[in-house]
């Protein structure tokens, strides 16, 4: 029978990237992924589809319909599949296939690792693809520091945050494309923050 692998790479350097990742890539005929967790494996020879955040639907439903078809099958999921990665959208849309998951390290691992913070007392929390929500004033409150994946652009949760009453004080922490050469960790205050400007892949801490 045919098989779906979810494999996690990591945050995006291959230092990152698990044998157990390596051996599934290496044992299946279609590798879908976006183009930074493909170009993890130049090495692969088997057919590739590439996904994007338009795209995502599609190249879910297509990986389905390949397995079905009798090809071996793996989706790649940058950081866990568990985490904001492809597990819940592939399970939502079938869960009668043969899935077998393959985890990575998180982006919030590293981050956590990079800011030596143990993270079993910590608020996870990811708010990609959903806007800034009221969610995350649930979670600022508890005395756990949140480690939040922000919704695309992390100076502008730290300007909803300021609007929604959290202190412009604050201490955070802003981990920026972990693992790559131009990796980047920012100490300071919410107020700091909202004042900054940082790329597209970034972990917010909120102590
Ligand atoms: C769709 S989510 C995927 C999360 C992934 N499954 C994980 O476990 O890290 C994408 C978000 O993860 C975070 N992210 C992924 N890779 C990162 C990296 N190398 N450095 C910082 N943040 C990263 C960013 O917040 C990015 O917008």
């Amino acid at each position: 029978m045919s098989k779906l692998y979810l494999v996690g790479t990591g945050p995006g350097s291959s230092d990152y990237l698990t044998k157990a990742a390596i051996d599934a890539v290496e044992s299946v005929d279609v590798l879908v992924g976006s183009q930074r967790a493909l170009d993890l494996f130049p090495g692969f020879v088997g057919d590739t589809l590439v996904l994007r955040a338009r795209n995502m639907d599609e190249m879910m439903k297509k990986s389905i319909s390949l397995v079905d078809e009798g090809k071996d099958v793996a989706i790649l999921s940058t950081g866990d599949p568990g985490f904001s990665g492809v597990l819940k959208p592939i399970l939502n849309l079938r869960d009668d296939l043969d899935i077998e998951v393959i985890p990575g390290i998180s982006s919030l691992q590293l981050a956590a690792a990079r800011l030596q913070l143990p993270w079993d007392q910590a608020n996870l929390l990811t708010l990609h693809g959903k806007g800034n929500s009221q969610v995350i004033l649930d979670y600022l409150d508890n005395g756990k520091p949140t480690i939040v994946l922000p919704d695309f652009r992390v100076e502008k949760l730290a300007q909803f945050l300021l609007e929604n009453g959290i202190h412009l004080e604050r201490k955070v922490a802003v981990c920026e494309r972990l693992s790559y050469p131009d990796e980047r960790l920012f100490k300071g205050t919410l107020k700091e923050i909202a004042g900054k400007e940082f790329s597209y892949l970034c972990v917010m801490v909120i102590y």
